[in-house]
């Protein structure tokens, strides 16, 4: 059966994006990557911890190679992700004895680590490389008051243990820094972050960004960018999130002037491994009205990514969140994408 392309579907509107590694780069999963798709993001190859070896040196030949397979297939590539308290190198803010390193030092070696991983990515990819992930998931608190966002950080972050709550801010500006050395001045900067459609976090998503924004405006008049120029919404849900509460963050993020990304979209639809004819209807209807929603906004929004090319290889398998099923074969929901354009 010849399926009509995603990317072609929703050409006019936002990339259609995918994670995957590099085992990804032959067979079925490389026809459903290059017949759908023409964004990739790399789903754990180019995190922090994929950088170093076990003695804590720095090496990319791993991520030299999944770049250039994007390169060979052309698709542009969002980089995830430069700085998360998981997947992780401790190394770079925490001493052998356990110890946080001063905020000097950790500073040093973060700036070390986001020069070394751009400028490598940047050699193979070049433009292809059109936005990065600088932090993930720095939020994680009660969000009881969403404009104290410095209260909502993640305390498990060895970042924010080592260098303090300024970390996001050093972490962006110089994000942008080496962006410009490398004559990107058009890289889209992203904070990403997941439960984007409960209010309380997503207000405090709003208030981090625009704080440092408007910082970073004040210390820099004569530069009219955002300094965080994107905001991704991971999009993890199931089929019982209320879309309502998308639609109302989606458009809270898009009133921070910047580009609004999904970022790893997958919808559970059972806690069984089968699902049945009515949970994958009710799961072809769900993504339907996210697409409904995202093409409504797409002024705003660059791209929409699914964390997964099938349930097959999903971080969420036993939900069956996905537009391809175990055996790779189309489920309702593709259809339903199809339907919706
Ligand atoms: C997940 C990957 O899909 C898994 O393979 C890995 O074991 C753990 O990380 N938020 C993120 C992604 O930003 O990097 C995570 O990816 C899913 C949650």
């Amino acid at each position: 059966e010849d399926l009509t392309p995603l990317k072609d579907i929703y050409a006019d509107h936002f990339y259609i994006g995918n994670a995957v590694g590099t085992n990804h780069f032959a067979g079925r999963d490389l026809e459903i990557m290059t017949k759908h798709h023409n964004l990739i993001t790399a789903e754990n190859v180019m995190k922090p911890e994929a950088y170093y070896d076990d003695q804590g040196n720095f090496t990319h030949s791993s991520q030299d190679a999944f770049l250039q397979n994007a390169v060979d297939k052309n698709l542009l590539v969002h980089g995830h992700v430069l700085m998360w308290h998981s997947q992780s190198e401790d190394s770079l803010y925490q001493n052998e004895d356990g110890s946080y390193k001063t905020p000097d030092e950790a500073l040093a070696n973060m700036k070390t680590h986001i020069s070394k991983v751009m400028t490598s990515a940047d050699a193979i990819a070049g433009d292809s490389l059109i936005s990065w992930d600088v932090v993930n998931e720095a939020l994680d608190g009660s969000f009881s008051n969403p404009e104290d966002w410095k209260s909502n950080l993640r305390q498990s972050s060895g970042w924010l243990q080592s260098i303090g709550d300024d970390y996001l801010y050093e972490a962006y500006k110089y994000a942008r820094e080496v962006a410009d050395s490398l004559g990107r001045h058009d890289m889209v900067l992203y904070y990403n972050d997941y439960n984007d459609h409960l209010q309380p976090k997503a207000r405090t998503m709003y208030h981090m960004v625009k704080d440092i924004n408007e910082r970073y405006a004040e210390e820099n008049p004569d530069d009219d960018r955002k300094l965080i120029s994107g905001v991704g919404m991971q999009s993890h849900y199931t089929t019982s999130v209320n879309i309502e509460n998308v639609r109302t963050s989606l458009e809270r993020f898009i009133e921070l002037g910047v580009d609004v990304g999904v970022t790893e979209l997958d919808v559970g639809a059972s806690n069984t491994t089968t699902l049945t004819e009515e949970e994958e209807k009710e799961q072809a209807y769900f993504y339907a009205q996210l697409f409904d929603l995202y093409k409504e906004h797409s002024d705003h929004m660059s791209r929409v990514t699914l964390w997964g090319l099938s349930d097959r290889h999903s971080w969420r398998s036993e939900d069956n969140p996905l537009l391809f099923d175990g055996n790779l074969q189309a489920k309702e929901a593709y259809y339903a994408l199809q339907d919706t354009a």
